[in-house]
């Protein structure tokens, strides 16, 4: 579902991607972890189509990102790291805008806007401005926004940054739902032991460069760490590279 072919995003200050190669699979949960500035939110832009790539490919469902831009944003919920609300709508209302803006029947909308917040759990906020919620309440929003049109491929930055507790294992427990009614989801983070426990296959980047990608087994093979946690995994590859 997901195809990213010698991606390449120069700066010209900085080579934040560096011909990255991967695939994933559709159903699958591939998680994206990296240290600050390896060049994971650069990435997921290029794949939201907010950022043209210098050079490489992006596929997704097939779609190439760059020729057809509206075609691919049909089939992804992009979810970015520091999202734009306009908080003077209520919940509700910024629904019906992404709602609008993906072209969403109205009939669906009205069953699927419901059904959504019921979900993240904001059905008795949806009538408030958007300026009353907490951060937490924010970033569940913006997520159930990115799925009102069906997605197929979930694109998500960072979604767990400030959630408490209980909204992790929310935003944790529908990824998986998603994933086994087959959409695919590419997710970054740094919550390592989320990490671990959320995806199929992880990939670590660092400057731009992919230096491994496997489950935590697989990961654990590249870095010749036995059954350690995926925390001291990251930490040997990134220390080595
Ligand atoms: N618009 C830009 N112009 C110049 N350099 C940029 C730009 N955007 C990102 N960079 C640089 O590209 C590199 C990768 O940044 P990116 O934001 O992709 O990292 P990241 O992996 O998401 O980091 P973090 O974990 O801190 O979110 C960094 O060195 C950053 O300074
Ligand atoms: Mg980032």
């Amino acid at each position: 579902m997901i195809k990213l072919i010698n991606l390449t995003k120069d700066f010209k200050t900085t080579l934040a991607v560096n011909r990255l190669n991967l695939e994933v699979a559709a159903g699958e949960i591939y998680g994206f972890i990296g240290p600050n500035g390896a060049g994971k939110t650069t990435t997921i832009r290029m794949m939201g189509g907010i950022i043209e790539p210098t050079d490489g490919k992006i596929l997704i469902g097939g779609i190439d990102v760059s020729r057809d831009p509206v075609g691919a944003k049909k089939i992804i919920g992009f979810v970015p790291d520091r999202p734009f609300l306009y908080e003077k709508l209520t919940g509700m209302e910024f629904m019906k805008f992404i709602a609008d803006l993906y072209r969403v029947d109205p009939g669906v909308f009205s069953r699927r806007a419901v059904e959504l917040l019921d979900q993240f759990a904001l059905r008795q906020w949806k009538d408030e401005i958007i300026e009353a919620y907490s951060h937490g309440m924010k970033q569940r929003l913006i997520i159930a926004a990115a799925l009102l049109h069906d997605p197929r491929v979930m694109v998500i930055d960072e979604p767990m940054v400030g959630l408490d507790p209980e909204a992790v294992r929310m935003v944790r427990d529908i990824l998986k739902a998603l994933a086994s009614q087959n959409v695919t989801v590419f997710v970054s983070t740094h919550t390592l032991s989320l990490a671990e426990d959320l995806c199929d296959r992880i990939g670590v980047i660092h400057k731009g460069t992919l230096l491994a990608q496997g489950t935590v087994a697989e990961l654990n093979l590249a870095a010749k760490t036995g059954e350690a946690r995926l925390e001291e995994v990251f930490l040997t590859l990134v220390r080595e590279a």
